[in-house]
């Protein structure tokens, strides 16, 4: 097996920044001098890319991106998903400009007939029957976990150590040596301690989630179908089919949050592996990066919150977020899903995924790297780990910061842009064989470099 020296990497992760520094003057700059914005970035979170300050672009069309140093990028990062549809793809650009432009009204609190286009091809997707709409996966998931709450009259909600499911109190959990769940560390702020919103077992674990069950309370499990947020961890065989059952029996809700496993085709890994979950998550692509998100109910969890005889869903309850199926996202959904993300575009998608995948496992496979990667559909990732994860805390374990920076600088400052998160890359409609190849091709040169080969 083919070792890393790491005085060697951290030679040549010092060179690589030293390359990005030089070829990046207008971005430091402009990153320099963001006085007025906290981190010096207009979300926090950009801080996570590679090299010590992120850059800044000038135009994204498909899957390329050209910043102010006049750099264009194959763009395999693609918004983290919120650009899956690729970069302003025309069909939505279209749809946009005309509800902006000719009739008019971004938001108004009046329903289009886009809605109802949307919600009916939600259900032929996805198969759940009812549909509501929020901004963000985020609010979807937040909302989907108080209905859960209330169509079950349980309090908590189940998940899976290392989970993701965007900035979602109850879900920053992981287990203490007890098996009680605690705040994830570099959690911010928890409002209550974790145990007494949450229980957290490790994905792929089917006793631990049946002894968590068998407490009584748990209103929802909360899962991805694979967990994408700590590198890629897939279900093992019958893992998702007993959990349905699991939840079934013992009262709780199995709520899908497909924001990243779309990318496993037109319906996600709940149409193509048969998934039945109460609650469906969706997020990010779905309106080719206008705010868009959106929560499926099954009709028993919605005649059970209708039913209800105490909560008010028109007012009193909270119902979030007043630009929530806005007339423009609606507008981007109907054209993302109807043109652009369809059965043809996924099948090429899935045919660079696969391409990107063999191709980085065969580098691994010749040069006996102990990495792995894990397709799901138009997305892979690799993890410096073999065999691959099975749950999240051991994918947490294999992370190496050092690692991390030297793949992505080396791929930045050779025209390639991966995920800021982890290794993640991404295949949109107009990704083609000569830009997975090109990633190929720099793949084995860093290696071979880091081989000392
Ligand atoms: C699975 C999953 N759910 C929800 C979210 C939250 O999405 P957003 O930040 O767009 O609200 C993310 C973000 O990465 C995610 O990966």
């Amino acid at each position: 097996m083919a070792s890393i020296d790491r005085t060697h990497l951290a030679q040549l992760l010092e060179r690589e920044r030293l390359t990005y520094r030089a070829s990046n003057p207008k971005s430091l700059e402009l990153y320099n001098s963001a006085s007025n914005l906290f981190g010096s970035v207009p979300m926090t979170w950009m801080n996570k890319w590679s090299g010590g300050f992120p850059l800044y672009f000038e135009t994204a069309h498909g899957n390329r991106i050209v910043d102010v140093d006049g750099h264009e990028y194959v763009d395999f990062a693609l918004g983290d998903t919120g650009a899956m549809a690729g970069h302003s793809p025309k069909q939505s650009i279209k749809a946009i400009e005309d509800r902006i432009k000719t009739g008019g009204g971004i938001t108004t609190m009046l329903p289009t007939e886009d809605a109802q286009w949307v919600g009916k091809e939600l259900t032929k997707r996805f198969g759940l029957p009812l549909w509501s709409f929020t901004l963000t996966a985020t609010d979807a998931n937040r909302w989907a976990i108080r209905l859960a709450r209330l169509a079950t009259g349980k309090s908590k909600i189940l998940v899976f150590s290392y989970c993701y499911h965007g900035s979602v109190d109850e879900t920053f959990a992981v287990p203490d040596s007890t098996g009680k769940a605690v705040s994830r560390p570099g959690n911010v702020a928890p409002p209550v301690p974790l145990d007494h919103t949450t229980r957290v077992v490790e994905f792929n674990d089917l006793a631990a989630v049946e002894r968590e069950l068998q407490n009584g309370d748990v209103a929802a499990i909360l899962t991805e179908p694979a967990l994408t947020n700590i590198g890629i961890v897939p279900p093992q065989p019958g893992f998702l089919s007993s959990l349905r059952d699991l939840a079934t029996q013992y009262g709780a809700l199995l709520m899908i949050d497909e924001t990243h496993t779309f990318s496993a085709g037109p319906g996600g890994m709940t149409k193509r592996d048969g998934i039945t979950p109460d609650i469906f998550i969706i997020g990010k692509s779905i309106g080719a990066g206008i705010p868009s998100g959106a929560y499926g109910l099954s009709q028993e969890v919605a005649d059970a919150i209708s039913n209800h005889p105490d909560a008010d869903l028109i007012d009193v309850g909270g119902v979030g977020g007043t630009l929530a199926g806005n007339a423009l996202s609606l507008a981007a959904m109907r054209a993302t899903l109807g043109e652009v993300l369809t059965d043809q575009a996924f099948e090429h998608m899935i045919e660079l995924g696969t391409r990107y995948a063999g191709q980085v496992q065969d580098v691994l496979d010749r040069y006996d790297i102990p990495w792995s990667i894990v397709q799901i559909g138009a997305r892979a990732e690799y993890r410096f780990t073999r065999p691959a994860p099975i749950n999240g805390t051991e994918s947490a374990n294999a992370s190496d910061d050092y690692l991390d920076e030297f793949m992505h600088l080396y791929m930045c400052n050779r025209g390639i842009l991966m995920t800021p998160f982890h290794n993640m890359a991404l295949m949109c409609p107009t990704t083609t064989t000569v830009d997975v190849d090109l990633h190929g091709e720099l793949f084995e040169s860093a290696i071979k470099e880091l081989v000392q080969l």
